[in-house]
């Protein structure tokens, strides 16, 4: 594969579907494909050797926090990426400043972050303040030989789960930025993924876009077969 693809499964699968997914995909392995499913599935990816990534994590390495997994577990059950910043977990209440502390806290147990950052539809006019300011929280009390294991996935917000996304060339002149953002503030090359209803129709003409590393997917992911689509489209 010469793109990174992230599937983010969300909580879309139940445990019916997992074997039958794992079957249809048996035939790809990569170390570009990584797989998010729910935390509870993890166990069988994992299993049957594929990349995995978490889709949530605590800031916390140990301790009293129900319900949470902490990048130290996720690390020590062979997890190797994390999922940081999801508009769907900001939905929650998960500021910048949570969102810096996670980064933190899973670059030390040396997990490889995609944090989301993107704008809102009433933000689009503001656009590049939104991505600035996501950005330098994110950065603060990184290491930098730690910077390789950050992505950053564009997501415009108004375009996850709606069928709608921006103009090829609106994409490349935000890659473009961000890129140019990050280069500011610590002077190298950031991975850049893009993620907002990507789907096996529109992949080809995303493919355009150079500056993209890969594409993080939510919905088109959930559907083995479409997944596979994708696969072949960005493996050309
Ligand atoms: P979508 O989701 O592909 O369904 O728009 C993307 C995401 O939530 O990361």
């Amino acid at each position: 594969m010469n793109k990174y693809i992230i599937a983010n499964l969300k909580m879309f699968q139940t445990t019916d579907m997992v074997s039958n997914y794992l079957d249809i995909l048996s035939k790809i392995k990569d170390e570009k494909l990584i797989l998010c499913p729910s935390n509870i599935y993890i166990p069988y990816y994992l299993e049957k050797g594929y990349t995995v990534g978490i889709q949530n994590v605590s800031s916390k390495d140990i301790g009293a926090y129900t319900g949470e997994i902490s990048p130290l577990q996720a690390s020590g059950i062979g997890i190797t990426y994390v999922i940081i910043g999801h508009s769907e977990r900001r939905l929650l209440g998960e500021t910048d400043a949570i969102i810096q502390q996670k980064i933190v806290a899973s670059l030390k147990h040396d997990l490889n972050v995609i944090l989301c950052i993107g704008e809102t539809s009433e933000e689009k006019h503001i656009k590049k303040d939104i991505l600035s300011k996501q950005i330098q929280s994110a950065l603060k009390g990184i290491p930098k030989e730690k910077i390789s294991k950050l992505f950053f996935a564009y997501e415009p917000r108004w375009a996850i789960g709606t069928g709608i996304i921006p103009e090829t060339k609106e994409i490349e002149t935000t890659i473009h930025y961000i890129q140019t953002i990050c280069f500011e503030f610590i002077n190298s090359p950031v991975k850049i993924i893009y993620g907002g209803s990507v789907d096996e129709n529109n992949i080809s003409d995303l493919m355009q876009i150079k500056e993209i590393d890969g594409f993080l997917i939510g919905s088109a992911s959930v559907d083995a077969n479409r997944l596979l689509k994708i696969i072949e489209v960005t493996s050309k």
